[in-house]
């Protein structure tokens, strides 16, 4: 009776050792970071919810998702308004904001950003039966729609004599042109034709040439060391051609 009862003591004492000895050596697994990443997804081919789904799918969210990837980290995309993407930045409420966004001084006063990664340029809409505007030059004192804080609302600014009407998205924007409220929109070329090719095309048509050749960049808070991150990210993604599946599967051809 003796022997067992030492027995099964020692048999749980081992027992306790063997436990608390693995549970010593149970490697605790980092909490993935997280990148917090903030967009105006009604900008298709860059982001855009999936079909019948809240999901964000587009070239820039495939882009910041591999590169957060290669960096390891957990990637968060959340919608916002494209005017509020600057303002989460600086409050500390998103880490990155990649929105089809042009490079500017006057943008870079407030936030950083990465290295261009797609180079982009406004053009003018009008409807399909609009034979007097052929460009820009011939809207002046004419009313143009333009997604508000955007390059393509600066370029309408710019147009003499001009009523300009903000809306919060593009195609809120081409709706305006549909309804006949507006003449004419000014926004970026790729989503202009890319919602032409859509079915846009059966009431409106993009005149002109394509105007500045602007830059996108992911912005982050001014100064903040994550976008020399993204860079080395990104530069990987070029190396290991990544980079360009990304761009062939969106656009249909190698970076230019
Ligand atoms: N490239 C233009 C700009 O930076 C328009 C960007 C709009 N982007 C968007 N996701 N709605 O002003």
């Amino acid at each position: 009776m003796k022997k067992v009862l030492v027995f099964l003591m020692t048999a749980i004492m081992a027992c306790s050792l063997l436990l608390t000895g693995c549970g010593g050596e149970e490697k605790k697994a980092e909490p993935a970071k997280v990148l917090r990443v903030g967009t105006e997804p009604a900008f298709a081919p860059f982001e855009f919810p999936k079909e019948g789904s809240s999901e964000l799918t587009g070239f820039d969210v495939e882009l910041i998702q591999a590169i957060g990837k290669q960096l390891g980290y957990k990637v968060e995309v959340s919608g916002m308004g494209f005017d509020a993407l600057i303002p989460a930045l600086n409050a500390g409420n998103i880490d990155a904001a990649i929105a089809g966004m042009t490079i500017t001084d006057e943008r870079k006063k407030a936030v950083t950003f990465s290295d261009p990664y797609y180079t982009s340029g406004l053009i003018v809409m009008v409807k399909k039966d609009n034979a007097a505007v052929k460009s820009i030059d011939d809207l002046k004192g004419k009313r143009i729609a333009a997604q508000i804080g955007t390059t393509g609302e600066m370029k309408a600014r710019s147009v003499e004599g001009a009523t300009v009407t903000t809306f919060n998205t593009q195609d809120e924007a081409a709706l305006e042109l549909k309804n006949g409220g507006v003449d004419a929109v000014i926004g970026d070329l790729p989503v202009m034709e890319y919602y032409l090719a859509k079915g846009g095309n059966k009431f409106a048509m993009t005149v002109g040439e394509k105007m500045e050749a602007e830059q996108y960049g992911i912005a982050v808070k001014k100064d903040s060391k994550l976008a020399a991150e993204l860079n080395k990210g990104m530069e990987e993604l070029k190396k290991n051609g990544e980079f360009d599946k990304l761009y062939k599967k969106w656009f249909g051809e190698a970076k230019k």
